[in-house]
């Protein structure tokens, strides 16, 4: 926390992060408490991240925030229960009374938050952007206890994006939701051959929102109830040995099953809500055939709400796979930047490989394959420069 002249300042980045144990539906909605247990991998910040600095001051006359340099609703309930937990912890540290030297919890506040990915992409933004407010808050407050609690009243998914690598969000049995929490199951550095590619199909908004769609799965699936009760504290157990394990085969199995299940759920939802297009379902097919050609799981997919692919893979998979999907979806433009993030080497493919897998390729259906790897939890950015917010505490003009 920089703090000059009564503006104190924070600024802090956070992970997107992939369930391949997926949450959907809650058993409250006000607390946000899941109706089962998930389980994610997180993303590497390099790729994908949201930075937020949040400042207050008592010069400031009112809360105010901005999203990508746009002002945007602060009055938001989920913005406002992160904002308010925050609050409640930094004065439960304090014992009550107003310590003059600490920032004054009366200050008014200003955040903003920007992603280094388009936001329209589709990609999960919230439990990002979650986390890194919580994240940034709890520096301003000079708060250090684990606050995945706070981050899931913001999104649920967020507080899985409190940690860095593979990260549990228990489901809790408490009705206040204190034992509702994100643990980390194993840190980045314990699958070092594990990689992600993200395939961005679509630009496009989703038709239900996760929250909306969730809460009617609840109300009439009588497939997602079995799935909570049944299938997945089964699932959850397996998974956890095969990442302790580094097992891709059993990993991959079981995180495409998953993520085909969650969508099950959907369809079985009333009315039906639809997330995967048909893209999706080529990419889902075209994992399988690479997979069955191979004889064994070399990639494994996964689909949140909406229709982009998350692939798992290990490195020595990823030139050839990202070579099968130029093939089958030829990029539009002369696909200069048809892949990004992490370096992808060349590949070439055995004449084989490419008519047991390539069949009728979609030109233009994939937009560009993002390559990363699991990363690490929020960090605290030092480097004042880096603030999003200037010395009057407002929006930095952005290059
Ligand atoms: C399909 O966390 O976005 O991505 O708690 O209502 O904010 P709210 O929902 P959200 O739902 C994420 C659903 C999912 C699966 C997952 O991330 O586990």
């Amino acid at each position: 926390m920089a703090a000059e002249r009564g503006l104190a300042m924070a600024t802090c980045t956070a992970p997107v992060n992939i369930a391949v144990i997926k949450y959907w539906g809650k058993r409250d909605t006000d607390l946000i408490l899941p109706i089962n247990s998930s389980l994610s991998v997180t993303l590497h910040q390099d790729q994908l991240k949201t930075t937020t600095t949040a400042a207050a001051s008592r010069d400031f006359t009112e809360d105010r925030l901005w999203l990508n340099g746009k002002e945007a609703d602060v009055g938001h309930p989920r913005v406002q229960a992160c904002l308010r937990e925050v609050r409640r912890l930094a004065r439960k540290r304090r014992g009550g009374g107003e310590d003059t030297a600490a920032l004054s919890l009366s200050y008014k506040i200003h955040i903003a938050s920007e992603n280094n990915f388009p936001t329209a992409a589709g990609l999960a933004s919230s439990a990002a952007g979650y986390a890194c407010l919580v994240s940034a808050l709890a520096r301003l407050y000079g708060l250090e206890e684990e606050l995945s609690e706070v981050a899931r009243r913001g999104s649920g998914s967020a507080c899985r994006s409190m940690f860095g690598g593979f990260v549990q969000w228990q489901r809790g049995e408490r009705p206040d939701g204190t034992d509702s929490l994100a643990l980390q199951v194993a840190p980045e550095t314990h699958w070092p051959e594990l990689r992600v590619l993200v395939l961005v199909v679509s630009g496009e908004k989703k038709p239900v929102g996760s929250t909306a769609g969730m809460q009617t799965s609840v109300e009439t699936s009588p497939l997602l109830k079995h799935r909570a009760e049944v299938v997945v504290p089964e699932r959850l157990a397996q998974m956890m040995r095969h990442i302790r394990d580094r097992d891709f085969e059993g990993f991959g199995q079981l995180a495409m099953r998953d993520s085909n299940q969650f969508h099950a759920t959907c369809l079985d939802t009333f009315p039906p809500i639809f997330y995967l297009t048909d893209v999706s379902r080529h990419i889902i097919a075209l994992a399988h055939r690479y997979n069955a050609h191979h004889g064994h799981t070399k990639v494994a997919y996964t689909f949140d709400a909406g229709p982009n692919a998350v692939i798992f893979a290990l490195a020595d998979t990823v030139a050839e796979f990202v070579e099968v999907v130029r093939r089958s979806f030829p990029p539009a433009t002369n696909g200069d930047q048809f892949v990004r993030g992490l370096p992808v080497g060349s590949a070439a493919l055995s004449p084989g490989l490419v008519s047991a897998v390539v069949t009728e390729p979609v030109p233009g259906a994939v937009q560009y394959i993002l390559h990363t790897k699991p990363g690490p939890g929020p960090q605290l950015v030092d480097d004042p420069s880096q603030h999003l917010l200037g010395a009057d505490g407002l929006p930095r003009s952005r290059a």
